[in-house]
């Protein structure tokens, strides 16, 4: 029996390997990465690994063995059909006969471009069978703390959400909740809406900002399609750039809002707030 954990190299894979090594034997975790050379750090912990890539069927096949419990990560992989991709795993994990499949879904009830594919995983996991846990993770704070330094320096802060709130948390806020569900009992066919114990907003966060870096932070909300106009002439994808500013129009409406209180309950502490985290940030 293992405990598997596929997207392992990524940013919240990583911390995932790392809480678990904290609670179980390192020869009872693997670690799911694209290429072998990804896997080194991992093997030179003890942990074990298999090489998979969601976009290879094959490659699952005879990875799960009946009794795992396995941690599916959500594909980073935007311009493919994700929900697609995550069904392989879920194949696989239901041909083997996993003991508990945990998904790393999206918060919130609302549609969007980006839960669209969360919502269709979802519903195939619901249908699998198998026992599952939907880990509806909100946002993780640091997306927001990406290229501060801009911000700074212009002293302006150019959002399209308006006064909406926002309860995100860090990815090792998330990790922890998913070791907390891999390695605990009583999980079985849960959905956690996952998060920030406080919703912040951007006028918030460019006073904070402006308060730990003695500098005039100003935040100007602006449309969703002007928004969209300046990422692109910034130089990001359209793509790219239709979903950020979506997800802020779905911030403006308050979608992201929901303080639940789950992930600190999950981990036993409370979750790191969002100045923590832009303190961090201005480390760097
Ligand atoms: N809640 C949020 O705010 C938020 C923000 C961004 C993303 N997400 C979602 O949360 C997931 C985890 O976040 P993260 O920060 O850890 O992302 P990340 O650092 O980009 O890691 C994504 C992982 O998925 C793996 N992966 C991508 N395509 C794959 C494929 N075809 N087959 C197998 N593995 C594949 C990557 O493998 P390699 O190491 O080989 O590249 C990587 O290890 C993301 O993938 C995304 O779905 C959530």
């Amino acid at each position: 029996m293992s405990i598997v954990v596929t997207g392992a190299n990524g940013n919240l894979g990583r911390l995932v390997v790392e809480g678990l090594l904290e609670k179980v034997p390192a020869d009872r975790i693997t670690a799911v990465v694209r290429g072998k050379e990804k896997g080194a750090r991992f093997e030179a912990l003890g942990v074990r690994i298999a090489v998979a890539d969601y976009n290879v069927p094959g490659t699952f096949e005879g990875l799960f063995a009946a009794g795992d419990r396995v941690l599916l990560i959500s594909s980073s992989e935007m311009t493919a059909d994700r929900a697609a991709q995550h069904r392989v795993v879920i194949d696989a994990a239901r041909a083997a006969g996993v003991s508990l499949l945990a998904y790393t879904s999206a918060a919130g009830g609302h549609e969007s471009p980006l839960t669209e594919a969360h919502r269709r995983t979802e519903k195939a996991l619901a249908e699998s069978g198998l026992p599952y846990v939907l880990l509806r993770n909100n946002w993780y704070s640091e997306i927001f703390v990406d290229r501060l330094e801009t911000v700074v320096e212009a002293g302006v802060l150019v959002r399209a959400a308006g006064t909406g709130r926002i309860a995100s948390a860090t990815r090792a806020d998330y990790a922890a909740g998913a070791v907390a569900v891999l390695t605990g009992t009583g999980h079985e066919n849960r959905t956690y809406e996952l998060g920030g114990d406080t919703a912040w907003n951007f006028p918030e966060f460019a006073a904070e900002l402006g308060r730990r870096t003695g500098r005039e932070i100003v935040y100007t909300p602006v449309t969703v399609e002007a928004y969209t106009e300046l990422l692109v002439g910034a130089g990001m994808p359209e793509l790219y750039a239709t979903i950020l500013a979506g997800a802020d129009a779905s911030f403006a409406k308050g979608e992201l809002a929901g303080t639940s209180g789950e992930l600190s309950r999950l981990i036993g502490r409370a979750t790191t707030q969002i100045g923590e985290t832009v303190a961090a940030a201005l480390k760097r």
